[in-house]
């Protein structure tokens, strides 16, 4: 197990294209949503749920793309159909995070949306520390509502991510990050 504070400020994402296999054992794939679930969650609503894709069900989930991006663009090429139905086959493990954020008596929605990105941030950090890369990318499709009903959203849910996890090609390079000065201040008194 990395150090947590190692991990925390060398972790890097990876594009999908460059997440191998093997990917995630089947214990590993139950510990990911596992420790997901433990963000914080003011009302314990557990304001969001996962859909996992492996093996054969990314490409089922890619009919669904493909059959969206066919309705949006009916004159697209072939080609361009088929690398829309490989979308969920870039990485051996897909993990879809749901955010079930809607009106409450007390709890703000805008704070169980919170809980829904802290959820894929979780996801991410626990891809890493078992040693995978990951990459939480959105993308066209998580906002297009044919490939939601595909995929069981219900109305009122929406994609915060999904979590590509799989083997990196080797150690990746940084990018620069925001300096300090600019994102943190020491309120004054
Ligand atoms: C909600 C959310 C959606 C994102 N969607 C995309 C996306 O669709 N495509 C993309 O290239 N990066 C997306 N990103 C950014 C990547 O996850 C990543 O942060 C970025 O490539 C920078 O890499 P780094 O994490 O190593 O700093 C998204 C990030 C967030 C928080």
């Amino acid at each position: 197990m990395p150090d947590p504070l190692e991990l925390l400020t060398t972790r890097r994402s990876f594009k999908a294209a460059e997440l191998a296999g093997p990917g995630p054992s089947a214990t590993e794939i139950d510990m990911l949503p596992t420790v997901a679930s433990r963000v914080p969650d003011h009302g314990k609503l557990a304001p969001w749920r996962f859909i996992v894709f492996e093996g054969e069900a990314r490409r089922s989930a890619g009919e669904a793309i493909a059959a969206a991006f066919r309705a949006k663009y009916p004159d697209a090429k072939p080609e361009h159909v088929e690398a829309e139905r490989g979308r969920l086959m870039r990485a051996p493990l897909v993990i879809a995070v749901v955010s079930r954020a809607g009106p409450h008596m007390k709890i703000p929605e805008w704070e169980q949306v919170l809980s829904a990105g802290a959820a894929a941030m979780s996801l991410v950090i626990a891809a890493h520390a078992l040693g995978y890369g990951a990459n939480w990318i959105t993308e066209w499709y998580a906002y297009d509502r044919g490939v939601l009903d595909a995929l069981g959203l219900a109305a009122h849910e929406r994609i915060a991510g999904f979590i590509h996890i799989g083997r990196p090609p080797g150690p990746p390079e940084d990018r620069p990050r925001p300096p300090l000065d600019e994102i943190a201040v020491r309120f004054a008194v």
